[in-house]
């Protein structure tokens, strides 16, 4: 989407019209530039409709110049950001593009210039939700459809002009920018989600921010491919990624990489199984295809570095992408096996479909090394947190209570919610209780799942410094199973990945 800010002068082929007031005629300054015939349709139609602007409620006028969509916005007082949001990415949702014709419009054909209007009692914050929710759910995954692809590229991007008074335009133009870039952040993270297991594979994911990363002079990506994870021993990785022919890797970014090095900046890690079929302890048939989005971890890693650093953040920030690819194969790691990892601890493996936890092992041992001030992690880690929250909310587990606050609180805001979830001793004495290694990759029952999941993480966040006397660094933790895809309810999404929590992380690093 093209965006422009501008006053309430001429319009485009289509015209938006969100407004409070429970009213028949429309509000002051809305009808501006309007040809006169217009403007006649439009009074016309709201006062022979049953249209007051109830929330939820649309009208649609269509003249000979262009068309008019009234969107009742009801009462103002009691809106919140979720219904402001909401309602621009329904307005988007139910716009269809008409190819433009050369010469005047006729019989109903208009382009794609589209003008949304903001009239009495919209505010500075109403609006950005608003322009944020149009721009979130203007996307679609086409990459493979033929038809669709080609008609998508005639037709062109939107071409969005934003109207308010004018003592809004300088913030606006400022605030949207933020937006545009927190926007693009989010569609990186479902374009990752959604492509297709054999096309992304860890290295190529590891390729992909190499191009990202390449012309621009302030993020840094490096990567660790299978030769280098030997010698690092990451033993997490490697052995959930050994049974596949795409072999796995981590890939560390920074964003500002020169900025005050000694400073404690945060540190984000994702889960990137590019494909989970379970391994050897293999997945049942059905649904199996949807395993290629339990890399969404790591895509809202890749998302948000992009975020921060198109937003132009000043700060110093890490992203750890742990990939591999969990394949049954005769070199597959399998139930029963004790396995190294980065830490020095000791995993004994009881279930190789529990592989998430085993590669972000090594991931957060790792993000030790660049003394982060707190270390987040998502990951779809497990349907347990499915079972327990639905698609409507991600589980959240600290060892800081801040810290898990302030997400919790980033979260909200951005109407991704992101739940407390209980990180108990009995859970951490569940998953250190193997008799023959440090740590379980799988609790005693499957009650918890979620909670012992979680347990297992904590084992590998370092203390500070890596002194055993030293605290934990604050760390929490995202399962995201649930809200990464599927999210049926999520209006900013028509289908497939959401990437989620780019723009929760993004407000709680930027703290705006
Ligand atoms: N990637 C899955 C979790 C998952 C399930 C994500 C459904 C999205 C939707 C994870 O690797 C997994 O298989 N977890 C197991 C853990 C179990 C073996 C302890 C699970 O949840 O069944
Ligand atoms: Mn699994
Ligand atoms: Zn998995």
């Amino acid at each position: 989407m093209d965006w422009k800010v501008t006053e309430r002068d001429t319009i485009g082929d289509v015209l938006l019209l969100p407004f409070f007031a429970i009213t028949t005629k429309p509000p002051h300054n809305s009808m501006n530039g309007l040809s006169r015939s217009a403007i006649g349709n439009v009074k016309r139609a709201m006062n022979n409709s049953e249209f007051y602007g109830k929330p939820g409620s649309t009208l649609s006028v269509w003249s000979d110049d262009c068309q008019v969509i009234l969107i009742g916005m009801g009462p103002k007082d009691s809106l919140t950001h979720k219904d402001v949001r909401d309602a621009g990415a329904n307005a988007i949702a139910s716009l269809t593009k008409r190819n433009i014709i050369p010469g005047p419009p006729v019989g109903g054909r208009f382009g794609t210039n589209l003008t949304v209007r903001f009239t009495t009692g919209w505010n500075l914050e109403g609006m950005k939700w608003f322009v944020e929710g149009m721009m979130l759910r203007d996307y679609s995954f086409l990459k493979y459809r033929k038809k669709d692809r080609e008609k998508a590229q005639e037709e062109g991007n939107w071409n969005l002009t934003i109207q308010a008074s004018e003592r809004y335009l300088t913030d606006l133009q400022t605030d949207i920018k933020t937006i545009a870039a927190r926007v693009d952040g989010v569609h990186i993270a479902r374009d990752l989600g959604n492509e297709p297991p054999n096309h992304l594979y860890p290295m190529a994911y590891a390729e992909r921010a190499q191009d990202w990363a390449n012309g621009k002079n302030n993020v840094k990506v490096e990567v660790y491919d299978w030769d280098r994870l030997q010698k690092e021993e990451m033993g997490g990785l490697i052995n959930v990624g050994k049974g596949s022919s795409r072999k796995p890797c981590m890939v560390i970014f920074t964003v500002n990489p020169q900025v005050d090095p000694k400073a404690q900046v945060p540190c984000i890690v994702g889960k990137g199984i590019t494909f989970d079929t379970g391994g050897i302890s293999l997945k049942p048939g059905a649904s199996m295809d949807e395993m290629k989005y339990d890399m969404h971890g790591a895509a809202t890693v890749f998302g948000l570095m992009h975020a921060l650093h198109a937003s132009g953040y000043k700060g110093r920030v890490h992203g750890i992408a742990c990939l591999a690819e969990n394949m049954p194969s005769a070199e597959a790691y399998r139930p029963g096996d004790v396995i190294p990892t980065y830490s020095g601890k000791t995993i004994e493996v009881l279930n190789t479909d529990a592989e998430g936890r085993n590669v972000l092992a090594d991931g957060l041992w790792k993000s030790g090394e660049l003394n982060p001030e707190y270390v987040i992690d998502l990951a779809t880690l497990t349907g347990a947190v499915v079972v327990a929250l639905g698609h409507e909310a991600t589980g959240l587990w600290s060892n800081n209570d801040d810290l898990q606050e302030r997400i919790h609180q980033a979260g909200n805001e951005e109407d991704e919610i992101a739940w407390k979830m209980p990180l108990l001793p009995a859970f951490e004495k569940e998953m250190t209780g193997s008799k023959i290694a440090d740590v379980r990759n799988l609790g005693k029952s499957r009650w918890g799942g979620s909670c012992t999941a979680a347990a297992f993480l904590k084992q590998f966040v370092p203390p500070r410094d890596f002194d055993e006397d030293n605290d934990q660094i604050p760390w929490a933790h995202l399962d995201i199973a649930g809200t990464a895809w599927g999210a049926d309810t999520n209006s900013m999404v028509g289908h497939g990945a959401t990437g989620i929590h780019v723009r929760t992380l993004h407000r709680l690093i930027t703290g705006s």
